[in-house]
């Protein structure tokens, strides 16, 4: 159902409460998502962004029972991802003239998916677009925010600054507010959005964010494509964003691991009492990587001034949940964290050498050899491992 966000402004996207992953498999969304569209009726008739495919249909029907399509004066393509265009065809077999602003990455993303050759209009950075009464619409290209084509627009008089990805959350909530909503729910999916998704983009955030600040641009509202509106102190969640995009680190060590007999999980959490006992006020979480959402595992990876990675040795390898683990660290290129490796072994012992190497392509800086045991830890390894834990305390 679509809502007033402000004045003439109104919410006519989707809430998506059963999506439980996002991006194919990729992404965890435990608490769903919503696809945010908006409706800008002044003297010109504006539509940002559409829904994702599945609700194609029922995006346009909606849509229908607020305005007149014919009506519809010009589109607002902030972002070509699916989750955002993907209603675009349906809403282009009934309006098939209608302009759609974007950038000139967005203008080859919509025809790679769509191979439609829209009304297309490609706007840069400080392009304007009157919509009466006294308002335009400013567009600012985000460029990898966190795609090439990515762009946000400004509503003038409203303030309203329509961020698309940035700034949003998987979070679905008839509240789409942040003043109205579990402040420890939203903030919880803000740190995992920029964790999963931003964190390769941190440099290019923290430079565009300064950008659009300078612009000195009043914004009394950020109305994102997913999750919540920031309407109660919106540029609290800039802030966060420069933070997070500036090597952000928290007192936190996190242990992720994955155990065959429960070796490498000993040394785990022997390691954990290590630390414990010589830095009390560090806050230590340990993971099984094999029983736990990765994508909860990254955010805290993100939170930690230090990860421990841990696996026995298989077939000269690692398991293969610690190299999917491996592998997923290694795209979201961390920044300023340290990292060292450890893990059981019954006769060639590579494991730890295996996931130090790649921590160390990974960016991470690495504090050490790591820490091997020889099959199941005894008395005499478990001390090691509970000394290897006080040696690496700060
Ligand atoms: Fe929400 Fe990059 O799409």
């Amino acid at each position: 159902m679509a809502f007033k966000i402000k004045n003439n402004v109104s919410w006519v996207g989707k809430i998506d409460w059963e999506l439980r992953k996002f991006h194919g498999n990729e992404l965890s969304t435990h608490r769903g998502t919503s696809y945010n569209s908006y409706l800008i009726k002044e003297e010109k008739n504006v539509l940002i962004d559409t829904v994702w495919l599945p609700y194609k249909e029922e995006f346009v029907e909606n849509l229908a029972k607020e305005i007149d399509l014919k009506k519809i004066d010009y589109i607002i393509a902030n972002h070509a991802e699916i989750d955002h265009s993907g209603s675009l065809p349906e809403l282009m077999r009934h309006i098939p003239e209608t302009p759609i602003y974007c950038t000139a990455s967005g203008v080859k993303s919509l025809k790679g998916h769509y191979h439609q050759d829209w009304n297309f209009k490609p706007v840069k950075t400080g392009d304007k677009l009157s919509v009466g009464n006294g308002k335009e619409l400013i567009f600012v290209e985000m460029k990898m925010l966190h795609w090439p084509d990515s762009m946000a627009a400004y509503l003038t008089n409203d303030n309203i600054l329509f961020s698309n990805d940035a700034f949003g959350q998987h979070y679905a909530n008839e509240c789409m507010f942040n003043d109205l909503v579990d402040q420890n729910e939203l903030f919880s999916e803000c740190i995992k959005y920029y964790a999963n998704i931003l964190t390769p983009f941190s440099k290019f955030a923290d430079k565009k964010i300064k950008e659009v600040l300078d612009l000195k641009l009043p914004i009394d509202m950020i109305a994102p494509s997913h999750g919540i509106i920031w309407r109660d102190k919106p540029t609290q969640i800039v802030e966060k964003y420069i933070k997070w995009a500036n090597d952000y680190q928290e007192n936190q060590i996190t242990i992720i691991y994955d155990t065959m007999w429960d070796g490498t999980k000993r040394m785990a959490e022997t390691i954990a009492k290590g630390i414990h006992e010589k830095d009390k006020a560090v806050n230590i979480k340990l993971f099984n990587a094999a029983k736990t959402d990765k994508n909860d595992i990254i955010t805290e990876v993100f939170k930690s001034k230090m990860i421990l990675v841990g696996s026995p040795t298989i077939n000269r390898g690692i398991l293969t949940v610690m190299a999917a683990f491996l592998e997923e660290i290694k795209g979201l290129a961390f920044k300023n964290k340290k990292a060292a490796a450890f893990g059981c072994y019954g006769w060639s012992g590579e494991s730890v050498a295996l996931i130090t190497k790649a921590l160390k392509e990974s960016g991470f800086e690495i504090i050490n050899d790591g820490l091997k045991a020889l099959w199941n830890p005894d008395e005499a390894s478990l001390e090691k491992a509970y000394q290897y834990g006080q040696s690496i305390a700060v």
